[in-house]
């Protein structure tokens, strides 16, 4: 490990489902140790099973060698019990995104690591704030917000809560220095940070464009792409976040601002009533299915 990976030698991570893995697999390459703390041993295994298989796909794109995934592998270790993370040097918990359970999850894991150990969130929706006002020492509390993939995405969030120390939001800066191909961005707490809270309201409305009949679900992607040169087109972006994971946080959104450009429009309601939740189960905006019967 380098002179500049040593301070935060050992992370603690709550959560191994899509956002857990790949926060994992991004820390452990920068050459630390992280201990994941789970629910049930499957889930462990299928965390597990999934950063090896996505470093198996870097192998096939000729980003990772055979012994890089060995490595990566090596310094994930899985437990269910929370005193396992009495050493750590700091936690991220990255769990169902319910502030109840991120709560109830953090107190009980604050009473098990140092009393002055960084706690972090890679919450996409709820307030940093409220989350640190329910622990001891609220000055240890930020967020650290990645986007999914996390091995992909370069962008992360240091989030600073009303309460957040200073210098921890400039160890944060440095933290993510280390991680290979990530660009730290430090914002405030507030509904969304920054990019959800530009994100929200424009997929918002284009789901109204296209229940108005503006252009077909393909012409509305091909348009945004292609004119102003954006990676992926919002319906297929949304197809890929799941319609049941954006309703739920721009709904949050909604409630915490009441500001109606976070309204969830009544045809995302609509989808996910009747089950269209996007490439999860295969019925979104741009999937077939979908695209024939709204047409
Ligand atoms: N999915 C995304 O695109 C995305 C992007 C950025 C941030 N986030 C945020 O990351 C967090 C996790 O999201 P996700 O998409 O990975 O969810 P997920 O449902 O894939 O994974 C959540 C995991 O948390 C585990 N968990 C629940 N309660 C637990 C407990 N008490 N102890 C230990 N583990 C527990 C579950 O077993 C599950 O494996 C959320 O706060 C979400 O807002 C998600």
């Amino acid at each position: 490990m380098s002179e500049s990976t040593t301070d935060f030698r050992t992370i603690g991570l709550l959560g191994f489902g899509t956002m857990g893995a790949g926060v994992a697999q991004v820390f452990a390459a920068s050459g630390r140790d992280v201990i994941v703390l789970e629910t049930d041993q499957a889930r462990i295994d299928a965390g597990l099973a999934a950063v090896g298989a996505f470093l198996a796909g870097g192998i096939v794109r000729g980003k990772v060698t055979d012994e890089e995934k060995v490595a990566i592998l090596a310094r994930i270790t899985g437990t269910t019990a929370a005193t396992d993370l009495s050493t750590v040097d700091v936690v991220l918990e990255s769990v169902t995104e319910n502030a109840e359970v991120k709560k109830a999850l953090l107190a009980e894991v604050a009473g098990v690591v140092g009393e002055q150990t960084p706690i972090l969130t890679n919450t996409s929706a709820l307030s940093v704030t409220d989350l640190a006002a329910a622990l001891p020492n609220p000055g240890r509390v930020a967020g650290l917000h990645f986007f999914n993939p996390a091995p992909v995405q370069a962008t992360v969030e240091v989030v600073r809560a009303l309460q957040t120390d200073d210098v921890l939001v400039d160890r944060l800066v440095a933290l993510v220095d280390t991680l290979e191909g990530k660009v730290p961005v430090v914002v405030a707490d507030r509904p969304g940070f920054l990019v959800n809270a530009l994100l929200l309201p424009y997929l918002n409305d284009v789901i109204q464009e296209f229940d108005d009949g503006l252009a077909t679900a393909e012409d509305i992607d091909v348009a945004l792409e292609l004119g102003l040169g954006y990676k992926t087109g919002p319906l297929k972006m949304l197809d890929s976040i799941g319609l049941d994971v954006h309703l739920h946080a721009t709904q949050a959104a909604y409630d915490a601002t009441v500001d109606s450009r976070y309204a969830p429009p009544p045809l995302l309601r609509q989808m996910v009533a009747a089950g269209r939740l996007g490439t999860k189960n295969g019925h979104g905006f741009r999937t077939a299915a979908a695209t024939q019967e709204s047409n």
